[in-house]
């Protein structure tokens, strides 16, 4: 089965061909991606400091058929040869949201395609699946695992008991981690996404110079909370004045240590909870090199495996939902959606998606 899946939930349009067979086959997983385009809003946006959901429509539709045309020529296929849609049916941007879903609502009804909508942060969860380090013998033996997901509006520990069977063990009682780092990058004077710039200022950084707290370290619970680590950056900044690149630097490092301690110390509880063996990372901060490397030591601690989506994966992509819409199809056929209707879904718990 070709699937072809639409991603425009907030300021990049990604599509992308999965061929289904690579899931079920021998083969491994990622060769069943034949093909993506992908194209980012970021520079528009970057003028503003943050996304303009309007513009970020407007942007979406020119630029989806175009990226279509462009994916299935890298696919080698033509549309009506596509047996199946996938789009993005929530959470995000509702202007942005019904751009993707109306394309793809279209084209099903136009050629008779099977159709889903699918949950971004399912995408994201399954997307560490196409990482050519997971071994075909696995695909069977893989549930359930934790999942790690941080991204600009998310942060979460799942239970991932079986594909669309997820269950929160813990999630931020108020910024997400990425939202935390962009924050910060705006604090320091970076651009925006922030993530990658903070990251980047840190490695030139000097440990010890400032102390920030680790909000919820030693709760009982898998809960996050990033909104007082982020007025703590505020409050230095203040108290610094005029700052210079190193004074950033240490403060960067200081911000990424206390992120990626709480994260590290709140997935080994999960994995200490649950038993599982396998970790899955995804979402937009799981690019981050600091995380990638505190995670990397707690592997080793816990003889747990760390699984990532391919880097260009790790930011909001087509080849995610496409490959999320195969995996639900293939698991539960009924799932295809008969209705006309353009409904999306702006704010959708994950516990709530259909199996
Ligand atoms: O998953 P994503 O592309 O979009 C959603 O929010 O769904 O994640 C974007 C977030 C932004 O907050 C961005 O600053 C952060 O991920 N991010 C990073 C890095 N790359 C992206 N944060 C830290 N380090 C990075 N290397
Ligand atoms: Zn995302």
């Amino acid at each position: 089965m070709y699937i072809l899946g639409i991603e425009t939930s907030c300021d990049e349009t990604g599509i992308a061909v999965y061929d289904s067979r690579f899931w079920e086959s021998n083969e491994p997983a990622h060769l069943g991606l034949l093909g993506q385009s992908l194209f980012s809003q970021v520079k528009m946006h970057e003028l503003y400091g943050g996304v303009v959901p309007e513009l970020a429509s407007r942007d979406h539709i020119r630029i989806s058929l175009p990226l279509i045309e462009d994916c299935l020529k890298k696919s080698q296929l033509k549309l009506p040869e596509i047996d199946a849609l996938a789009y993005t049916k929530g959470p995000g941007l509702a202007g942005a949201l019904l751009v993707g879903t109306s394309i793809a609502k279209s084209i099903a009804f136009g050629l008779s395609k099977k159709i889903i909508g699918i949950h971004h942060l399912e995408g994201h969860l399954l997307s560490p699946l196409l990482s050519p380090e997971l071994k075909s013998s696995s695909k069977l033996h893989l549930f359930p695992f934790l999942a790690l997901l941080v991204s600009g509006g998310h942060t979460q520990i799942m239970l991932v008991k079986d594909i669309g069977v997820y269950e929160t063990l813990g999630e931020t009682l108020d910024d997400a981690a990425g939202e935390a780092f962009d924050k910060t990058a705006k604090l320091l004077g970076l651009s925006y996404p922030g993530g990658p710039a903070v990251s980047q200022l840190a490695e030139k950084g000097h440990r010890g110079r400032f102390q920030l707290p680790r909000p919820l370290l030693h709760s009982k619970t898998l809960d996050f909370s990033f909104a007082g680590l982020k007025t703590a950056v505020l409050t230095q900044v203040k108290s610094s004045g005029p700052m210079s690149e190193q004074l950033k630097a240490d403060l960067a490092i200081a911000f990424v240590d206390a992120v990626v301690e709480v994260l590290c110390k709140k997935v080994n509880d999960a994995l200490t909870l649950t038993g599982c063996k396998t970790l899955v990372v995804a979402g937009g901060v799981g690019a981050n090199t600091q995380l990638r490397d505190g995670l990397k030591k707690l592997g080793k601690k816990t003889n747990a495996k760390i699984l990532y989506p391919p880097l260009d994966l790790c930011t909001d992509n087509g080849a995610m939902i496409a490959f999320a819409g195969a995996l639900k199809l293939l698991k539960n056929p009924s799932l295809a959606d008969s209705s006309l209707g353009f409904d999306v879904k702006p704010r959708w718990p994950l516990s709530e998606v259909l199996s």
